[in-house]
């Protein structure tokens, strides 16, 4: 899994892939390499580690070349070293490769036995040996890659070179995305749009089981039985964004105080107060048609399933449609009960994770309406969806998802507010009420964002914490879950979140004088509840952080720390705490001088499954 890149033009490609290949590290940066060709003369550079190291590499060794292939990776088979990096060469045969070959032991024992020597434990390197061993028969190229493609079991999107056709590449796709854009008589291969939008806005997405072979200044398009098809590129008209940190110390910190603006780029232009409605622009489907779901099915992977479980706390309180929420790399393999009556909803920042994409299809496979909420606008889920709602996050660079949850949690109120309005759960003073809160929302994000000074005291003073529980009842739960996962992907330290009312169940045996114990307790209907929690972990000895409502005094009796969170309403604080535990988390990591914009063993989408 990760991001590929593929040039052929007249510039020097080795820039134009490394600006694509730094737009794609989200996919992974565990290695990264880049292969050119000049006059048949093949190199490759490649650097375990960020792709900063092959920077270093490529000004102490540069390539040349107006033809090359790029990559950056995320381990799956092999460890992240220099020699499991990509591009592999087998042969005469370099390849860069997104996805996961399943078969790959099989191929690999075959190949071994005609002599073909691996210095690789990756299951991508076999895709250049099979290459290149169909080219001892195949008439040229473009045929032994479709020879190989034949034998391949799993995913792929692959870039293409051989040392014995100086003027060819090749690209191929099957299960992982690749989308071709076109300036002239110059092509760019990537894995997404934004790797290459800054070189032209052509671009054509390419579909499963098919290739385009570019060679002369022309690209031929074919599937990948060799039938000859024609494609049509779309003029792309959004701008690329630019990844700038704006005298941030990271894209973290940066992100998380963008979210006031986040959040009114969210709302923009869909409020209709007088209506106390919204007006959701891509979701293609009038109230009949919204009210003919017999049910809501949120799908989805990482951050983006919290949502999805604080959508359905939001859905099946103010609309009253039944919501199943399911974990996308579950729902596809479990022959999932969906039908046309039922309203799949991927939400995904990226649009690129491969599990939410596959469930999408699995959706789509069984006649489900499917309506996704992402932020990358042209990903590959909202193309392949019925409608969309944008959640107009902007670009998140930051493993750590934070603008694009708290938007996806806005967006989800949004549908709230329509679907209850289509169905008559929400009536005209209600939908009013709530789109008024929306407005005064931005502003308590960013009062919250000025608690992050008491936050960092609270970090440092926790700070050679091991472990961490976070609770909350009804729509906070999702949000400790949230808060845990934060804190373990940027400061590894161990975090779970749990119901409050689950803590007797289990969790309990943990406290002790070492623990801290993040208590969600918002001012809602289950705050005397949540106070029953905390006392019984305070009678347990545990370090009690009350995360509470402004104005709430009683709830901090006892706590070793307090938060006090404005008031935002049940349904929108949600967001609120959330923002103070990206900051809580977020504090963790630096004051333990962790990198929180790039995380170990991490990934922004994980295009593998
Ligand atoms: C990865 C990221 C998470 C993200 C998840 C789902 O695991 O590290 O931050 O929540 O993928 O990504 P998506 O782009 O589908 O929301």
């Amino acid at each position: 899994m990760c991001g590929i890149v593929g040039y052929m033009g007249n510039q020097d490609a080795t820039p134009v892939i490394m600006s694509g290949l730094k737009m794609l590290e989200y996919r992974g940066y565990d290695s990264a390499g880049i292969c050119t060709m000049d006059s048949g003369d093949i190199e490759i550079r490649r650097s375990s580690g960020k792709l900063i190291n092959l920077e270093r590499l490529l000004k102490e060794q540069p390539l040349h070349g107006t033809i090359g292939i790029g990559h950056t990776r995320w381990a799956t088979h092999g460890k992240p070293t220099v020699a499991n990096a990509h591009p592999h060469k087998g042969g005469a045969v370099v390849v860069v490769h997104n996805g996961i070959i399943e078969n790959y032991q099989i191929l690999r024992d075959e190949l071994s036995k005609k002599g073909h020597l691996f210095l690789s434990e990756t299951d991508s390197e076999v895709i250049s040996h099979l290459i290149d061993e169909k080219l001892k028969t195949a008439a040229s190229l473009e045929e032994a890659v479709q020879l190989a493609l034949k034998d391949l079991q799993g995913a792929y999107a692959l870039c293409i070179l051989s040392q014995k056709d100086e003027k060819t590449l090749i690209a191929a796709k099957s299960g992982s995305p690749m989308v071709i854009g076109i300036r002239g008589n110059e092509f760019f291969v990537a894995s997404d749009m934004p790797a290459i939008i800054s070189n032209t806005r052509e671009m054509v997405v390419m579909e499963d089981g098919e290739m385009a072979v570019f060679r002369n200044g022309e690209v031929k398009f074919s599937t990948i039985d060799g039938l000859e098809i024609t494609k049509t590129s779309h003029y792309i008209d959004w701008s690329p964004l630019k990844a700038e940190k704006n005298g941030y110390p990271n894209f973290m910190l940066k992100e998380i105080y963008e979210q006031p603006q986040a959040i009114r780029n969210v709302v923009a232009g869909r409020l209709r107060m007088d209506e106390g409605d919204v007006f959701l622009e891509g979701l293609n489907l009038n109230d009949s048609e919204l009210n003919s779901f017999e049910r809501l099915c949120l799908v989805a992977c990482g951050t983006s399933w919290h949502a999805a479980l604080t959508g359905k706390y939001l859905i099946e309180e103010y609309c009253r449609i039944p919501v199943d929420v399911e974990i996308a790399s579950e729902f596809r393999y479990r022959d999932p009960l969906v039908s046309k009556k039922t309203l799949v909803i991927p939400i995904s920042q990226s649009g690129e994770t491969a599990d939410t994409l596959a469930a999408l299809r699995e959706a789509r496979s069984k006649d489900a309406h499917i309506v996704s909420i992402c932020n990358v606008v042209d990903s590959s889920i909202p193309r392949e969806s019925d409608g969309v709602i944008y959640t107009h996050a902007g670009l998140e660079i930051g493993v750590a998802s934070t603008k694009a949850f708290t938007t996806q949690l806005v967006a989800l109120y949004l549908l709230t507010i329509r679907l209850g309005r289509a169905n008559g759960t929400i009536d005209l003073i209600k939908g009013r009420e709530m789109i008024a809160a929306l407005g005064e929302l931005p502003s308590l994000v960013e009062k919250t964002l000025e608690l992050d000074p008491q936050i960092e005291e609270i970090a440092c003073e926790c700070l050679t914490s091991w472990d961490a529980i976070y609770l909350g009842r009804g729509i906070s739960y999702p949000i400790a879950l949230e808060g845990a996962l934060k804190l373990k992907e940027i400061s590894y330290i161990h975090a779970d979140g749990y119901p409050a009312g689950e803590m007797k169940h289990g969790p309990i045996a943990l406290i002790d004088r070492e623990m801290p114990v993040f208590i969600l307790a918002p001012n809602d209907r289950h705050l005397v509840k949540v106070r029953s929690n905390m006392e019984e972990v305070i009678t347990r000895g545990g370090r009690v952080i009350a995360v509470c409502s402004e104005g709430d005094h009683e709830t901090s009796k006892g706590a070793e720390f307090t938060l006090h969170i404005p008031w935002a309403g049940e349904a929108l604080s949600p967001v609120l705490f959330t923002v103070a535990l990206q900051l809580m988390a977020y504090n963790f990591a630096i004051l333990k001088g962790k990198d929180v914009d790039q995380p170990r063993n991490l990934a922004k989408s994980v295009t593998v499954e």
